[in-house]
């Protein structure tokens, strides 16, 4: 399936692109901001990072006609900071950071993302790292892997499946997607069974957000973005669940608001001390309606932007 941008214009355009400045891409993917962002560019330079290899090999080529406009850099956003540093970058004109992963990811058959293809329990963005679904499934306790399920899928049925993948596991090991897929059914009651959605939609979730520290690295990611951005710079990010949008939401909001004071505290205004930050949209900027009728992934995507105002 071909890979369309989401949310692209209202991203690029909310970082107000000045074309010699610096711009980070957090999730290259198939270059489709990173392109349109290069397009505003004149002497200005993009870095972009993807933590999935052939992620990189494929927006190499698709941006092979302005690579001395980009640096394109194999590693997690959480690490962006020292990444940047090590090439003499220290401040940036603005970041974009669109989440999750990418329908490329979700469409190869072989990298067990998704329940509707047969394959080993892979789920890795970035292939080179040790830990795998296989490995959440077949070696993490019943209680590890209902907190997962419960945390980062909102599931329902959360120590039941857990209770059943240990079940299953004991006899052999659980190996491919079909086979995970087949013991969450053996589980849920046949009235959750008969609901519309996916009966492993949560459960693949979770354990997608367990292997790929989904979670953490946003976090990370949001705070080193922050520090790095310079006096008038933008941070724009894409979410597309509820966990990742209560991340964004709630660093937005802290960092956008003024330091506490104790009120018996008598203070001039000028005293006062301003957030460094502020918020650019309070409520996030969703897909307009023709984009929702073109592409099914922005339905669930929300965007929020915040800007450094003061150093
Ligand atoms: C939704 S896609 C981005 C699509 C891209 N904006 C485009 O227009 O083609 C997300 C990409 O970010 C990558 N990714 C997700 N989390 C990451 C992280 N923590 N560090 C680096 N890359 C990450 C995934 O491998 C995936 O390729």
């Amino acid at each position: 399936m071909k890979h369309v941008s989401v949310l692209l214009h209202e991203t690029v355009d909310s970082l107000n692109v000045k074309p010699d400045g610096i711009y980070v891409d957090g999730t290259l993917g198939r270059a489709g901001h990173a392109k349109y962002l290069i397009s505003k560019l004149t002497t200005g330079h993009l870095y972009a990072f993807d933590k999935d290899e052939q992620a990189l090999k494929e927006s190499r080529e698709n941006l092979k006609d302005v690579l001395d406009k980009a640096t394109l850099i194999h590693a997690d956003f959480s690490r962006m900071k020292e990444e940047l540093h090590a090439r003499g970058v220290e401040k940036v004109d603005g970041i974009m950071m669109d989440l999750g992963v990418s329908s490329p990811q979700f469409d190869d058959s072989q990298r067990g993302f998704s329940y509707r293809f047969d394959a080993r329990l892979d789920m890795r963005m970035n292939q080179e790292q040790d830990l795998d679904a296989e490995k959440v499934v077949n070696t993490y306790s019943e209680q590890e892997l209902t907190r997962i399920l419960k945390e980062y899928g909102e599931e329902r049925y959360a120590y039941a499946i857990a209770k059943a993948i240990v079940k299953k596991r004991t006899i052999q090991p659980i190996k491919t997607t079909f086979e995970l897929v087949d013991v969450i059914k053996s589980a849920l009651p046949a009235k959750e069974l008969r609901k519309k959605g996916h009966p492993a939609k949560q459960t693949f979730q979770a354990i997608r957000i367990e292997v790929n520290n989904e979670l953490g690295a946003l976090q990370k990611g949001i705070e080193e973005a922050l520090d790095l951005l310079d006096v008038n710079g933008r941070c724009a990010i894409i979410t597309f669940h509820s966990l990742e949008d209560r991340i964004v939401k709630n660093t937005f909001k802290d960092y956008s608001s003024a330091p506490f004071v104790e009120p018996r505290i008598p203070l001039k205004v000028e005293q006062m001390e301003q957030a460094s930050f502020q918020l650019i949209n309070r409520k996030p900027i969703l897909a307009t309606q023709e984009e929702l009728d073109e592409n099914h992934r922005s339905h669930s995507a929300k965007l929020r932007v915040i800007e450094r105002i003061k150093g």
